[in-house]
């Protein structure tokens, strides 16, 4: 088919509202978004997180008044990530493994509020219990070991899932771990709980806020670049994702989200497994300080980056934008 000038002008379309709502290709709707939140300790507590203006930590009670918002706004499912007192992190991380941690905690308090009507993601790392900020085990060189630390993961994700969790999320980038945690949660009783596998998760310098919102920027020495992916590589991102999903994940991610849309959009056409993305920390505050800096609208930002997420091919987005966007979305 050749189209050509004048038979052709593709600015008829574009003419009326109503003609650009008809031939729109992607539709984003509150479904797509899963709302990451922060949880601190004590009872009705808000704690802001000076780097992400907007964003808070909550104790356990507020966490469960935000699931309820969640639902009521349309939002599916919430990620959880506690920030861990100093006096409780320790070198292996074992609060990880306590079943009465703020994140255990939390999944129940969410559970008790709104049963089954919210999904409840949890993160399995270690960097939110080590003290020294790192997502698995050191040895004295300092170096992540991969499978001591993978035998940690599986009884973190276990511990989760005797507490609630509808969808582990491993973020650790160990080799392996998906398939341990899935056979551990087979043999467990916990046959329905999913694995989103962080599949290609790149060491980023957009974490900054989030390590201030879980209390872990402080303690880390070093970064990640032997565990996280190389951002130059996208044929490695290909490979992980092959990987997770014959270890046995229902879904993957993308991460960081904007500088990464290539990356979706191939996993996307390679794969039929449903590909998450997550907008992450630094994204956030970009967004904010680019808007309170006159360089855009802070709306018309949010919501054409998260069109481009969909228009990649993203199932969904994990934003701390969502309650934002869903308020937009739902007029
Ligand atoms: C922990 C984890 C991180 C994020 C999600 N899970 C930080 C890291 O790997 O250092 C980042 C999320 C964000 O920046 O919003 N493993």
């Amino acid at each position: 088919m050749t189209r050509s000038y004048p038979n052709t002008r593709l600015r008829r379309t574009r003419t009326h509202g109503w003609s650009r709502a008809m031939h729109r290709e992607t539709v984003l709707t509150p479904a797509d978004l899963i709302w990451p939140l922060f949880i601190t300790d004590g009872q009705g507590v808000e704690e802001p997180v000076a780097s992400l203006p907007g964003v808070s930590r909550w104790s356990v009670e507020g966490i469960a008044k935000r699931a309820r918002e969640a639902v009521d706004l349309g939002i599916p499912c919430i990620a959880l990530f506690p920030n861990t007192q100093p006096g409780l992190r320790s070198d292996k991380g074992d609060e990880a493994l306590n079943p009465d941690n703020l994140m255990c905690r939390a999944i129940r308090a969410v559970r008790d509020a709104c049963g089954n009507d919210v999904g409840v993601l949890t993160d399995v790392a270690l960097d939110p219990y080590t003290s020294h900020g790192q997502d698995g085990l050191v040895d004295e060189a300092g170096y992540v070991v991969n499978d001591d630390t993978v035998a940690v993961l599986v009884d973190q994700a276990i511990n989760q899932a005797e507490a609630g969790a509808d969808i582990i999320a491993p973020s650790d980038m160990m080799d392996g771990r998906v398939k341990a945690i899935r056979m551990a949660l087979e043999m467990g009783g916990y046959a329905n709980v999913q694995i989103m596998a962080y599949s290609a998760k790149y060491a980023s310098a957009f974490y900054g806020p989030f390590r201030d919102a879980v209390g872990s920027g402080g303690l880390l020495q070093g970064d990640k670049k032997t565990y996280q992916m190389d951002p130059a590589n996208g044929d490695e991102a290909l490979a992980e994702v092959a990987l997770d999903i014959a270890e046995g994940a229902d879904s993957v991610m993308v991460k960081p989200g904007l500088a990464y849309l290539d990356i979706v959009r191939r996993v996307k056409e390679r794969f039929e497994v449903p590909v998450f993305a997550y907008m992450v920390s630094g994204e956030y505050a970009l967004i904010e300080a680019g808007a309170a800096a006159g360089a855009g609208d802070r709306d018309a930002l949010l919501m054409e980056s998260l069109t481009g997420f969909k228009r990649a091919g993203a199932s969904g987005v994990l934003t701390y934008h969502a309650p934002v966007a869903a308020r937009l979305l739902n007029g």
